[in-house]
């Protein structure tokens, strides 16, 4: 399972792509607004750091406007992948853009029917926003399962399943059981990911225990602290 990072924010994504773990990156325009950096620069600065497809989002929603925007941010960095809106005007831009190659990510998908729409137009990825469907009163892991049933009908469906809208670490884990092949992450929930008390407190014991051996691995070494 891949893990994407769903920020704006760089030095957040420095930080987490150092863990290794990092695999892309996710941005929108709400997150964007957030940085109050110029986009193009900050998508630039981004590619750089993060090797693996770093989605960044169009901002019209009439085809033309949309494929010219599309054609700036893909001359930014090979590993952008343009991030479209699930309309007909964004499936059309999906379309044309798979057909030269270039990665799209087709964003704001609600429903099954979107999503089999977005594999028939060629999208690399399918971003179903599982917590905005929660907050709404459904269930949005019963959505990835749906995507990730339909999808293993159709293996010439080469879209990837992008879980989207994460909340906290069950969304994570819910979506590799299923076999999304991706979750974008916000970056605190990645950090709790990590977490777990029994592993704090199990360390903790481990290491007073080893302070009472009196020794060092490192020839030389004090006990860490
Ligand atoms: C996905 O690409 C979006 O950036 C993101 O996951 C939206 O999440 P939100 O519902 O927390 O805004």
């Amino acid at each position: 399972m891949k893990f994407f990072v769903d920020t704006a924010d760089i030095a957040e994504i420095r930080d987490l792509a150092a863990t290794g773990l990092l695999d892309g990156v996710t941005t929108n325009p709400s997150l964007v607004a957030k940085t109050g950096r110029r986009f193009t620069d900050l998508v630039a600065e981004i590619c750089d750091v993060v090797p693996g497809p770093v989605s960044a989002e169009v901002a019209a929603t009439d085809f033309d406007t949309m494929l010219k925007e599309a054609h700036l941010l893909t001359r930014i960095a090979d590993n952008v992948a343009v991030k479209v809106p699930l309309t007909p005007d964004g499936l059309k831009v999906c379309r044309s853009l798979t057909a030269d190659g270039r990665m799209v990510n087709v964003t704001l998908c609600f429903s099954a029917a979107q999503a089999i729409l977005a594999a028939k137009a060629g999208a690399t990825f399918v971003s179903p926003f599982v917590g905005r469907l929660d907050d709404i009163g459904t269930d949005g892991m019963e959505l990835i399962a749906d995507i990730v049933a339909i999808y293993r009908q159709y293996p010439a469906f080469g879209t990837e399943v992008l879980v989207a809208s994460v909340r906290h670490p069950m969304h994570v884990v819910e979506a590799a059981r299923l076999g999304a092949q991706v979750a974008t992450v916000p970056p605190a929930v990645l950090r709790q990911l990590f977490r777990h008390p029994l592993t704090d407190s199990g360390l903790d014991r481990f290491l007073d225990d080893w302070r009472k051996t009196g020794q060092t691995i490192l020839p030389g070494a004090g006990d860490g602290r």
